[in-house]
């Protein structure tokens, strides 16, 4: 992971190192002022499909994309952990010594952003690593709560940002020379717990995962329950993928979230008993497993959707639907017919919209602008929902027209601006140490 190439960097961890010595230059904590500065980084991610299906143990395909978070900073000699945010304006300033059980008391003191940081720092301390101090400036052009991961973004360049500053004690990835190493996946389980203790949201491994593992000019596709994974190519001279920001941020948005994850919870109980007691009665010779909405299949779901009440009715046939439709859109990836996936997109929105019920005013408005647009493959809102953005697989020659239609009709109909970006699957983390 320790290169030192300074032309790879991204370039909000080129501004981050920029700043470094404007805000720390005179810091007597660091070991020494003349040392290498570091640079480490994690990408944000999109979701081409598989959405709310991970806290179900089904698939994901997500891109990682080229929009980073980023840290410049330089190794302290003692325990204590110093940021600068350049997007917060803000400084935050976390204690080593005691982590993780101090994790409470010090999320207290600090702003929000801050809060992931220490997370992943405590939990890296929880799996007994051995952690140094550093100071650093943290930068990002990932849109802010904007639903491309940028806290998943955040919290795994923590993790690669405390690897590289922990003077070789552990490292993440193969080959890496250390006594202790990790692999990216358990990275993303870490980043994925630390995520839960600094928002409160019970996310599943979409996110972190997608960061850790980001290829260029590729999709992952991610069994969220074994965590095998594969690599899809998604490339093409004809189609990009264009990111429309609603620019709104709902507050009921995590403990909606967490709704729904203990909805599917109970379809799943309820469904598991009802096979349970007809084995009891001899009416099946052989029991199905249910553990998680994984194991339902849409044809098992045909046949039991009816004994479950209405609304846990909807939430888990739009999940099964979505599990088979992330499956199917890995066949196409696998052929190489990315124009093909437009259809199964809208399909997602409606199901997310009618029965998952997690859309909003907004996404719905930007997905019907995309729709009269000629030349888009597919649109639906990705991530959590209640919010944030829409993911558009666009013919290059409609990236304008679709642009323009939103910024001029997303305010007519809204009242708030959109903000849109084309993205390209790109590669994962980083880190290196730049020539001193
Ligand atoms: C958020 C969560 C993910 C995933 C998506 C919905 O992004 O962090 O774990 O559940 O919502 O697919």
């Amino acid at each position: 992971m320790v290169a030192n190439d300074p032309r790879r960097l991204p370039p909000a961890a080129q501004l981050a190192v920029e700043q470094f010595s404007m805000v720390f230059g005179m810091d007597e904590g660091q070991s020494d002022a003349q040392a290498a500065l570091g640079v480490a980084w994690a990408p944000g991610r999109v979701n081409l499909i598989g959405e709310h299906t991970d806290y179900n143990e089904g698939f994901v395909l997500p891109l990682a994309v080229d929009r980073v978070v980023a840290f410049a900073g330089r190794m302290r000699s003692d325990g204590h952990v110093r940021l600068w945010s350049r997007q917060f304006q803000e400084l935050a300033e976390i204690e080593l010594e005691g982590l993780p059980a101090t994790f409470g008391a010090q999320a207290a003191r600090l702003p929000a952003w801050a809060r992931y940081v220490l997370a992943v720092l405590g939990e890296l301390k929880a799996a007994d690593l051995a952690l140094q101090g550093f100071n650093a400036v943290l930068h990002g052009d990932v849109p802010l709560g904007g639903g491309m991961s940028s806290s998943a973004a955040l919290e795994v360049a923590t993790a690669w940002a405390a690897s590289l500053f922990s003077d070789g004690r552990f490292a993440i990835g193969k080959g890496a020379a250390a006594s202790t190493t990790l692999a990216p996946l358990e990275v993303a389980r870490l980043c994925q717990r630390a995520e839960h203790l600094a928002s409160g949201v019970r996310c599943g491994i979409l996110d972190q995962a997608a960061s850790c593992l980001g290829r260029p000019g590729h999709a992952l596709l991610l069994d969220c329950r074994s965590l095998d994974f594969r690599y899809l190519p998604f490339e093409s001279d004809e189609v990009a993928l264009l990111v429309a920001d609603t620019h709104v941020r709902r507050e009921l948005a995590a403990s909606a979230y967490n709704e729904r994850r203990q909805q599917c919870e109970e379809a799943v109980r309820l469904l598991a008993a009802q096979l349970q007691a007809e084995a009891e009665a001899g009416e099946r010779a052989v029991k199905p497993q249910i553990t998680a909405l994984r194991d339902v299949t849409p044809e098992l779901f045909t046949r039991y959707a009816c004994r479950l009440p209405e609304v846990l009715r909807r939430r888990a046939g739009y999940v099964v639907a979505e599990n088979a439709r992330v499956l199917e859109v890995a066949h196409l990836l696998e052929r190489g017919e990315v124009e093909a996936v437009g259809p199964y997109l809208w399909r997602t929105h409606a199901g997310l919209r009618d029965e998952y019920e997690v859309s909003c005013l907004e996404l719905d408005v930007l997905v019907e602008i995309a729709r009269r647009v000629e030349g888009v493959l597919g649109a639906r809102m990705m991530g959590g929902g209640f919010g944030g953005c829409t993911i558009n697989l666009v013919r290059n020659t409609a990236i304008e027209q679709l642009t323009e239609a939103i910024l001029s009709e997303y305010p007519r109909q809204t009242g708030r601006q959109a903000s849109v970006e084309v993205c390209r699957a790109a590669g994962g983390p980083g880190a290196l140490y730049l020539p001193a």
